[in-house]
């Protein structure tokens, strides 16, 4: 598959066309930020990991029922994903207290919840990704009331499957963000990525007592160096998938 012209520049990857039109090349860059880009600073071999993380969490995710954009991971940064129509939402599943969820509402963090909260934001840096509800989304006509119905389950289903997956390598999943499109064909799949950056994790396996966070909270929070903390999930997550019997190379 051939690399062509790049298509767009975000904060965490690169995207770049292909010679296949149903068909884009991701890359992923080390840079972090945080607070809509305020905060940024590179880390080498993010690129790396974030590539590797993603490919064994969508892998565990189709072995699990749930197919996502990813057709293969083709390189140390670089994947190739199924083009899609991409809703401009971030699609946050929350199970514990944390972030924002806390910062709004004044609640503690860590609380575990009776069941799972989803929330929309808007895709704008400008405004800050707005938080937004079902009936905003309707009449700005970012989506119908039919895509609601379809990316609310596949959004719960997701939560379920990624607990699981985490739950077996020792990580509490707090909450995460993901983001689905619609293929040529009008299939409504998962895209985009699930890493540290993109979810709260935090280790069981440590019995200090204090929450040992293994994503980019450190970043945010200054709290240490991001890369033991994502070269222990692709660790994980790699023996959780061979014992699955996932082929990685
Ligand atoms: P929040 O508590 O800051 O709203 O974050 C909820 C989850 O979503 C958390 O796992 C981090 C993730 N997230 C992103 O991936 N991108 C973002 O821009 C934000 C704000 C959160
Ligand atoms: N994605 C947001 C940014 O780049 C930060 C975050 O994940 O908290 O600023």
């Amino acid at each position: 598959m051939e690399k062509l012209e790049k298509l767009y520049e975000g904060k965490a990857k690169q995207l770049f066309a292909t010679d296949d039109p149903e068909v884009l090349w991701v890359e992923y860059k080390n840079s972090a930020t945080a607070g809509d880009g305020e905060k940024k600073e590179d880390f080498a071999g993010k690129g790396r990991l974030n590539n590797r993380i993603t490919t064994l969490v969508f892998d565990l995710l189709a072995k699990r029922g749930i197919p996502s954009h990813l057709v293969k991971r083709v390189g140390d940064t670089a994947q190739l994903v199924r083009k899609m129509d991409m809703f401009p939402l971030e699609i946050v599943l929350r199970n514990t207290a944390a972030g924002h969820f806390c910062s709004r509402l004044g609640v503690e963090e860590g609380i575990d919840f009776d069941e799972p909260v989803l929330e929309y934001f808007m895709k704008n840096d400008e405004l800050h990704d707005p938080f937004v509800n079902d009936d905003d989304l309707v009449v700005l006509h970012v989506c119908t009331r039919q895509d609601l119905a379809e990316i609310a389950p596949l959004a719960k289903r997701i939560n379920e499957a990624l607990i699981d997956i985490f739950a077996k390598i020792d990580v509490k999943l707090v909450d995460f963000k993901i983001e689905m499109g619609r293929t040529s064909d009008g299939t409504l799949l998962l895209g985009d990525e699930i890493t540290p950056d993109s979810c709260r994790l935090w280790d069981q396996r440590d019995h200090s007592g204090k929450v040992e966070h293994l994503d980019k909270d450190l970043f945010r929070r200054d709290l240490g160096d991001i890369i033991p903390a994502y070269e222990e999930i692709e660790r994980r997550l790699s023996e959780l998938a061979a014992s699955e019997g996932i082929a990685i190379d």
